[in-house]
């Protein structure tokens, strides 16, 4: 039996980010409840990058064709410290390079950006719509360095990054920008913000990461579903400009 609150069958969603890890969960959790899912991945066989304002029209294009004006745009696509980083990238803040900050900036804030942009501009002209703006507890607060002393064997440096913090901040207030401005047109904005990820990390992360969160552990991919199912249905339907917590308590101490 279906709750009317949280239908969401028959929807139309676009995942950015769709292929990675939480993407996976979202266009599955979202699927299993009848919406059609379009992935917005630099990583698909018919890739839209984010950070080009022309491919996601493109991509929008073929959703809108095929299914219709999205009901729900997830801007999930983002890049922490990429796989090839070079060692100044995790080094000390004061030598962090240039062209790292402005490959997480563009991935995260001028691509989450872009994409409010384009899918948006439908979606209010519609009169309806969910956007949900993910973030990190890394936007909220900043990283605690001693859990990453893992890395540091071998006399090795391992600084996380703060391009990613401001990037993730950055999208806490891009919201609150929209949700007022789309807030009569009938586009509710909100963000989610998610702690660490459960990923099979090194047992020593794992055991400084759980001693640092109310609830002892990471969370599981899955987990952040319900709060997306929630910020995309109408079970939310006054809640906008918000941000909305799921991290087993980190930021309650
Ligand atoms: N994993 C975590 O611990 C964690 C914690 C808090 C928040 N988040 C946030 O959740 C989101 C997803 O994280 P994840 O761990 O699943 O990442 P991931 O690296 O597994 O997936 C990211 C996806 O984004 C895609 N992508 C990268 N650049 C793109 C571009 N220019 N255009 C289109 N797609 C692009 C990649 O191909 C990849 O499929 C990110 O915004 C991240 O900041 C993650």
């Amino acid at each position: 039996m279906s709750d009317p609150l949280f239908d969401l069958a028959g929807r139309v969603a676009v995942v950015t980010g769709g292929l990675g890890q939480l993407g996976q969960e979202y266009v599955r959790g979202l699927s299993e409840r009848g919406m059609r899912v379009a992935v917005f991945d630099i990583a698909a066989d018919d890739p839209v990058d984010v950070t080009d304002r022309a491919s996601i029209e493109a991509g929008l294009e073929r959703v809108t064709r095929e299914w219709g004006v999205p009901h729900l745009l997830v801007n999930n696509a983002g890049l922490d410290s990429p796989p090839d980083a070079p060692a100044e990238e995790v080094g000390p803040f004061e030598t962090y390079p240039e062209a790292s900050f402005d490959q997480v900036m563009d991935v995260n804030v001028k691509g989450t950006f872009f994409c409010c942009q384009v899918v948006g501009a439908g979606m209010a002209k519609e009169g309806r719509g969910s956007i949900v703006n993910i973030s990190s507890v890394y936007g909220l607060l900043s990283p605690v360095q001693d859990l990453y002393e893992f890395r540091r064997g071998g006399g090795e440096q391992f600084v996380k990054p703060a391009a990613y913090s401001v990037s993730k901040s950055a999208i806490l207030n891009l919201t609150r920008y929209l949700a007022t401005y789309w807030a009569k047109a009938g586009v509710r904005v909100n963000t989610l913000t998610l702690s660490g990820v459960w990923n099979d990390q090194p047992a020593e992360f794992l055991e400084a990461y759980g001693a640092r969160v109310p609830m002892g552990r990471m969370l599981e991919a899955r987990e952040a579903v319900g709060a997306l199912v929630f910020l995309a249905s109408d079970a939310s339907s006054y809640v906008t400009g918000a941000n909305l917590v799921v991290d087993g308590g980190w930021s309650a101490w």
